[in-house]
């Protein structure tokens, strides 16, 4: 019986192919599951890799510019008949291929090339598909930049991201030329969401007052609702200005900075405060939007609502008022493209009047953004759509969901909480006796959900 395995060499034998451990490597991650789908190898060679990857995939497409070597892999695959030959040169003439579901790179490794490797494999990718990237000599010690330095072009891409690391470790010698300073090769995936996806925004920024420490509640239970709906969540960590110059809340408008200077395609985004879980089953609220701006009704305490309208009014917009009932909470936003132009407007009000906004912020004790995000919504004739409170259902205790006092006169259960809204937002807990206060909320509700 042959093994194909045989006489195939390894890099140590011939440098231009990969290590033996590679190809096993190969054939791990892929196994069965790829027996229906087409692979692209960018660098024939001898053909040696290629029939590793002919047992693994239902055809292989393999380019190469030089006919001896093309010779040479058809007859080292003359019993793979799934395996078709193209005399190609990759950089030079258009990648004109269809329903590709892996690119294997392995052809030139100079970093210029390679950026067109990759370049030309992500546009084979479908829209709202996702496509492998497997990159050969990752570790390769270059006297010039090569396959690692482009990859690492791609860090902030969220859309591209190393799975898996294959082939001889770092410091390997499996090169003759010199040990690897980096592992031999590695998996890519590259995932296009269309449009843009829909992204969950969570900042959950360190200031050292332990607050943040259960934000990891947030994001857990986040990450499954985006997981479940195919959304992507941006946890936001590090701060964009000192918090002295603008409170957290007010940098969250530099959203679309974030979001431009990454590389992030996207559709809408749910901008949400990191003192809320959402339930496992809250539908999306995405696909209620109408593409507008969203928020819920921010029905909580209604005295510091009305306090906060009138200081800010009187301070800031010449006694303008609006109606509380018209007054969102600023924990929930759905914004999409069109609101960037907003978002600049409430940028350059913030440069503008720092010092007045400031000095506000101080002597009211009301809000930092979100009454003047009010006020600039009225001003600025933005068209929100307010969603139901169980989007964001706030001021828990007021509203006799929390059991905070051994005097209340409901139960030390959730079941309310559960059936009123889908996600919870743990603000306005009064102090108390229990000492039941946001954290100790969050990791009930968190582990109540979802353990
Ligand atoms: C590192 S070797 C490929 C090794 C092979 N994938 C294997 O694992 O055994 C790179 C190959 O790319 C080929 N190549 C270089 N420039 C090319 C181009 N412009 N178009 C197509 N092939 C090219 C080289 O002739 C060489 O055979």
């Amino acid at each position: 019986m042959t093994n194909i395995f045989d006489n195939v060499p390894d890099k140590r034998q011939d440098k231009n192919t990969t290590s033996l451990k590679f190809k096993r490597d190969l054939i791990d991650f892929f196994g069965e599951d790829y027996k229906d789908k087409t692979c692209l190898e960018i660098g024939t060679h001898r053909g040696y890799t290629t029939k590793i990857l002919s047992s693994l995939f239902e055809k292989v497409i393999t380019c190469e510019v030089n006919k001896d070597l093309q010779d040479f892999a058809k007859v080292v695959n003359k019993d793979n008949t799934n395996v078709e030959f193209l005399l190609k040169d990759v950089y030079n003439t258009s990648w004109d291929f269809n329903d590709i579901d892996v690119v294997f790179i392995d052809c030139d490794h100079e970093i210029s090339s390679v950026l067109k490797d990759i370049k030309n494999a992500i546009s084979l990718c479908k829209p709202n598909d996702s496509i492998l990237i497997v990159f050969d000599d990752y570790g390769l010690v270059n006297p010039w930049e090569g396959v690692k330095e482009a990859i690492a072009k791609y860090d902030n891409d969220h859309r591209f991201q190393i799975i898996r690391e294959i082939g001889e470790p770092k410091g390997s010698d499996c090169n003759p030329r010199a040990n690897l300073r980096d592992v031999e090769g590695v998996i890519c995936k590259y995932t296009d969401y269309g449009d843009g996806s829909n992204i969950v925004f969570l900042p959950t920024i360190d200031l050292g007052n332990n607050r943040n420490s259960s934000y990891k509640y947030a994001v857990d239970s986040w990450k499954n609702w985006c997981d479940k709906n195919n959304c992507e969540l941006l946890v936001w960590d590090e701060l964009i200005l000192p918090i002295e110059e603008m409170k957290i809340t007010w940098q969250r408008y530099y959203l679309f900075d974030i979001l431009n200077s990454n590389e992030i395609n996207y559709n809408q985004i749910l901008m949400v405060d990191a003192d809320t879980i959402v339930h496992p089953d809250c539908p999306n609220f995405f696909e209620l939007s109408d593409m507008k701006y969203c928020g819920v009704m921010n029905n909580g305490d209604y005295e510091w609502v009305n306090r906060s309208i009138k200081g800010f009014g009187e301070l800031l917009f010449d006694n303008k008022t609006i109606h509380p009932s018209t007054y969102i909470n600023g924990g929930f936003q759905i914004v999409n493209k069109k609101h960037e132009k907003f978002f600049d407007i409430m940028k350059t009000y913030y440069e503008e009047n720092s010092d007045n906004i400031k000095e506000s912020i101080k002597v009211l004790e009301t809000a930092t953004d979100q009454t003047i995000l009010n006020f600039m919504l009225k001003i600025n004739n933005i068209d929100v759509k307010v969603l139901p409170d169980c989007f964001n259902l706030q001021d828990l205790a007021r509203k006799n969901l929390l059991y905070i006092h051994e005097s209340c006169f409901w139960g030390d259960v959730l079941d309310n909480l559960y059936s009123s809204g889908w996600v919870y937002h743990f603000n306005g807990i009064p102090g108390n006796d229990m000492e039941r206060d946001a954290s100790y909320w969050m990791k009930r509700v968190y582990e109540e959900l979802y353990t």
